[in-house]
């Protein structure tokens, strides 16, 4: 075997044995707050990735996770639901990691300023270098550095399934707080819409091993209720897959 196969070949397994073992739709950081502790290494997979001639976020949907074009569906309903026809000037998106919704959220509108917070060093380097994004100091459920009802666009996917639920509570407020009004929150969370009784066997048979803060429940009412009382109403929601089971993506809309 070649030297280039043979690492793409042991890069492959240990993928394949991280993936198995967590059942993880993930890019995990070394630093990561929320206690999972495995990480995919950022050099390692832009290595993969290249080598498959794909972009870092098609190689994840793709060839890690196997679900083919499970980013840009969900692009494809927040098009639908009109959140890119508002025309977000100013974006902020919480633990972006490879930046495969981030590089598909810029295809969608041209904001003049795009904010990240991402706890994992090597992946935000990487997106201020390629996006020129602006990387915010990160201290893992804040976004102080963000002034109030400064964004029209507040985003985080597949972060808060992986964070304790006050590490994801402590940024609802945050988000909140620095939409403008008028502008729109879109995250998703393990609601108990994704979690019949299947979905709960398959998820405490085949997922989660060695990681028991993945994957991170929050109740849809808790979510709906508190955006509620931050002047921020529920205006669409919609499953996305996530690892073996889904997830739900929730879109607010905070009062003109
Ligand atoms: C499961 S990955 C999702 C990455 C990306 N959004 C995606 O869907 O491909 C979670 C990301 O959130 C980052 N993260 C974890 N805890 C965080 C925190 N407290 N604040 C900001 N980012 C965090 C991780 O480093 C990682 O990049």
């Amino acid at each position: 075997m070649k030297a280039a196969d043979e690492q793409k070949s042991v890069l492959k397994s240990g993928v394949k044995r991280l993936l198995g073992r967590t059942g993880f739709d993930i890019v995990r950081s070394a630093n990561n707050l929320g206690g999972v502790d495995d990480f995919i290494p950022f050099e390692a997979t832009m290595k993969a990735a290249r080598a498959a001639g794909l972009s870092v976020g098609d190689y994840i949907d793709e060839v890690m996770n196997g679900t083919p074009g499970a980013t840009q569906s969900t692009i494809d309903e927040l098009r639908t639901l009109g959140v890119y026809q508002a025309k977000p000037d100013t974006v902020l998106e919480i633990g972006p990691g490879s930046g495969r919704y981030l590089e598909k959220t810029l295809k969608e509108c041209a904001p003049q300023r795009y904010e990240i917070y991402e706890t994992a060093a090597p992946w935000a380097t990487y997106l201020v270098d390629t996006f020129d994004v602006i990387a915010q100091p990160t201290s893992g459920s804040s976004l102080t550095p963000t002034p109030d009802a400064s964004i029209d666009l507040v985003q985080a996917h597949k972060v808060f399934n992986t964070v304790t639920f006050l590490g994801a509570s402590r940024y609802f407020f945050e988000m909140a707080r620095v939409t403008r009004p008028g502008g729109r929150i879109v995250f998703d969370v393990m609601t108990e819409t994704c979690l019949d009784p299947a979905a709960v066997h398959a998820w405490a048979t085949e997922g989660g091993s060695g990681h028991d803060s993945y994957p991170a429940a929050m109740p849809r009412r808790t979510c709906v209720d508190l955006f509620a009382t931050l002047g921020c109403s529920l205006e669409a929601s919609f499953l996305a897959p996530m690892g073996i089971a889904s997830t739900e993506v929730l879109v607010f809309a905070k009062a003109a």
